[in-house]
Parts: structure tokens; sequence; C-alpha cells
């Protein structure tokens, strides 16, 4: 938990009041109209089983529901990511605003913004969810948000268009929902998960399509229904596994383990390692055959598998070989360099290629700005063009000034 100015303070308004200031602190909250609805609502509310110190935390989650292995199948979302993204949609008076992913709170945050002229609605799939929402905004007198149960994937049709949709369960794609309910004018603000990777994107109509204008990286539980991704997972030892969405991908277990236990290959681009989010990006879209590999505190302890991987690290993989990224320190600059750990017969090539996109990141694109992301909607070109990546209902672009 990140402590806030005021938690030793167990009145929820003084704590309210250090929340809202933190989040302007740490730039999550930029304007004065949603630093007004962090203030307005009772977050304490919408968590009335939790502690609330843990209500009022920055960062922290409140588990709502779990699944059969324990794992959250929904929380209150972070106030932190919570501010960033309602930042990210610009909500203005009068707006119509669709939720995707109820709690209740966000809703009632999204009311604030849109005022008595606007109207929210808010849709869940899972009934037990709605049915609490529902009852926490009513405690907390947001009786004029709809609550709705549904998958998602098909939008709520009955209020469309909306001026803004919000998505808040990591989404794999964009179902055509999404585009077809937006306003002509309007914002889709989506945690898409790409290759492994989570981030918020603000996207704005562009025509039939998407185009971003704005990206964080953001963690979400995962959307259910229809709309589930569907990722392989190979676990090639105790605590290493390797993931990938890419349908082009093989992923041979039995080989991949046994090429981690033959010595390893460490080359080094002279390339500086910074931005890693925007690297990761690069990497992700670029990487020929990608993967995402997976490893426990434990296994990097052990000196197996390097620190990177502990949060996932794009990976590129062969039938036996593997080659990942990792940094370390450089003298001189006193920042980091890239590098490449490969293992494998093939972990020469596999480090040659990777090595030659960590240096043409840090020749052309490094520090050049952010890149643009498009959805483009319908059946994919064939083949698919260089930075795009495949999803059921179009395809992911980036694009780099
Ligand atoms: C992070 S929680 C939502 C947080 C909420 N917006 C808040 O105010 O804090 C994600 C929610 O998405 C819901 N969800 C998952 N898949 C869904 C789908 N296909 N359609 C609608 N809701 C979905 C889950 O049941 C869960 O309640």
């Amino acid at each position: 938990m990140t402590a806030i100015e005021g938690s030793t303070v167990r009145d929820p308004a003084a704590l309210r009041a250090a929340m809202v200031r933190a989040l302007r602190d740490q730039d999550a909250i930029l304007s004065e109209s949603v630093a007004a609805a962090f203030a307005a609502v009772p977050r304490h509310r919408f968590a009335p089983d939790a502690p609330l110190e843990l209500a009022y935390d920055l960062h922290s989650t409140v588990p709502v529901k779990k699944d059969e292995h324990g794992l959250d199948t929904s929380v209150m979302s972070a106030a932190h990511l919570q501010a960033v993204m309602l930042e990210q949609a610009d909500i203005e008076p009068g707006m119509k605003v669709l939720e995707i992913g109820s709690n209740g709170y966000n809703a009632a945050l999204i009311q604030e913004l849109v005022g008595s002229d606007g109207a929210v609605t808010t849709v869940d799939i899972d009934r037990d969810v709605v049915d609490r929402a529902r009852l926490c905004l009513d405690d907390a007198g947001y009786g004029q948000v709809k609550t709705v149960l549904a998958d998602g994937e098909a939008g709520v049709p009955d209020g469309a268009p909306y001026d803004r949709i919000i998505v808040t369960a990591a989404a794999w794609d964009i179902p055509p929902s999404w585009i077809s309910e937006l306003a002509e004018k309007g914002r889709l603000v989506v945690p898409l998960t790409v290759r492994g990777t989570t981030r918020s994107i603000a996207f704005d109509r562009d025509g039939d399509g998407l185009v971003s204008r704005s990206y964080r990286m953001a963690r979400f539980v995962p959307m259910q229904g229809e709309g589930a991704a569907k990722e392989r997972k190979a676990l090639l030892r105790d605590g290493v596994a390797l993931q990938t969405d890419d349908a082009r991908v093989h992923l041979n277990a039995e080989a991949l383990n046994h090429a981690l236990d033959t010595p390893r290959l460490e080359s080094w681009s002279g390339a500086a390692y910074d931005l890693p989010d925007e690297l990761e990006l690069y990497l992700t879209f670029r990487l020929p055959s990608p993967a995402r590999l997976h490893a426990s505190k434990a296994v990097v302890e052990s000196g197996l598998v390097e620190a990177a991987a502990v949060l996932g690290v794009p990976a590129l993989v062969s039938e036996d070989s593997i080659a990942y990224r990792t940094r370390r320190k450089n003298g001189e600059t006193g920042g980091f360099e890239s590098g490449v750990v490969a293992h494998g017969p093939h972990a020469e090539v596999l480090a040659d290629q990777y090595l030659d996109l960590l240096r043409r990141w840090a020749q052309d694109h490094r520090r050049r700005g952010a890149a643009t992301i498009r959805y483009v909607p319908g059946p994919a070109p064939s083949p698919l063009p260089q930075d795009t990546v495949l999803k059921r209902h179009g395809i992911v672009a980036v694009s780099w000034h």
C-alpha cells in the first residue's frame, strides 16, 4: 500500500481529501472536474467491507469477487488508475457514457462529471456484481446511474450512441459494438491487451476505425464472456512459463525447457535502455515470433532467468531456442544498456535478431515521442503488414513518428 498523508486519520472525509491531493501530486488527476468528482464521491461506501485505509489507498484494488482458484474476477479498481482513465476520457457535462465492468464507484465518478443533464450506464456480466453495484449506488445517492446485467461484448445498444465508452476489464479485442455504439466524435477508453501487455488506450473514432490519443500501462482483471482472451501457455518447469496469443508461434515446452539447461549466451547492444514501456511496445510488435516469458521470484533468485521475467518480458522463440531482453548498468552514463540472454542450439541467431531490434529502436525511435496506435476493424490484409497484430475483429497497428 502507498500511504497517503492523513491515512492515520480514520475520518473518510479527511482520507478522501488526502487522496485527491496525492492523486494531483502524482499527476493522475490533472483537471478540476476530475478532482471535484473524486472529492465528491464517498469511495468507502463502495467498499463497505474493506478497511478505510485500503479503500482510500491510491494504488490498491479492493476485492469484490474471486473465482474457484482464488483469482480476482471483480475488484474496485485502484483510484490512481481510475483517475488516469477519467482524464484520458475527457468527459464533459451532458455526455452519455457507457461503462463496461461495474462496481459502482467509477460510475458515480462519471455521473459527477456528466452532471444532471448527462446519463451513465454501467454493465457487468456478473449478477452478484451488478446487484452489489446497484445497492452501493443507491446508498451513496447515485440512483440515476443505470445498471445492466449483460456481456459487455455487445455493448448496451439501448442507450447508444455514447459520447464515451469506458471499459474497466482487460479486453483482448475491440468488438464491433464498441465502435458502432460510439458517437461520431466519441471516445473509447479501453485497457487493451496486445501480446500479453495491457495499456489503457484513449481511442477517438477515425472513419470506421479508431486512432489513439494517449496510452498508459495498466493492469485489470480479464474480460470474461464472448470476448475473453484465448492465449496459449506452456509451462516449461516449476516457475517458468511462456505465453503467446500469436497463432504462428509454436511453443514446444519440452525443447524450450531443455534449452534453459544449456549455457546462456549474453550479448549487449551498446544501446541505452530506458523508457521500458515504449521499448516494450516496439518489441511486441516487431518480434517475428513473439511470446512472453514469465518466471517466479524463486527462479530468478536461482540465477536461471533474469529479473525482467518476473513481470513478463517479450521473448523471441523458435522450436528449440529462446532469447529475451535484459539490461545492465552503464558506468559511463549512469543509465542502463540493453542486452539479450539466449539459450538453445539457435541462441546466437535469435540473439542477433533481438539485438538488431534493440539497436534500431534506440537509433530510430527512442525519445521521439509517443507512438500512434490504430484499430482497423474488418478482415486483415494478407500478409499482415509490419507493426500490426491480428485480432479477432480487426488488426491493431502501431506507428512511430
Ligand atoms: C475491475 S472490475 C470493474 C471496476 C469498476 N469499474 C469500478 O468502479 O471500480 C471489472 C469488472 O468487469 C466485469 N466483466 C468482465 N467481463 C465482462 C464482460 N464481458 N462484460 C461486462 N462486464 C465484464 C467483471 O465482472 C468485473 O466486475
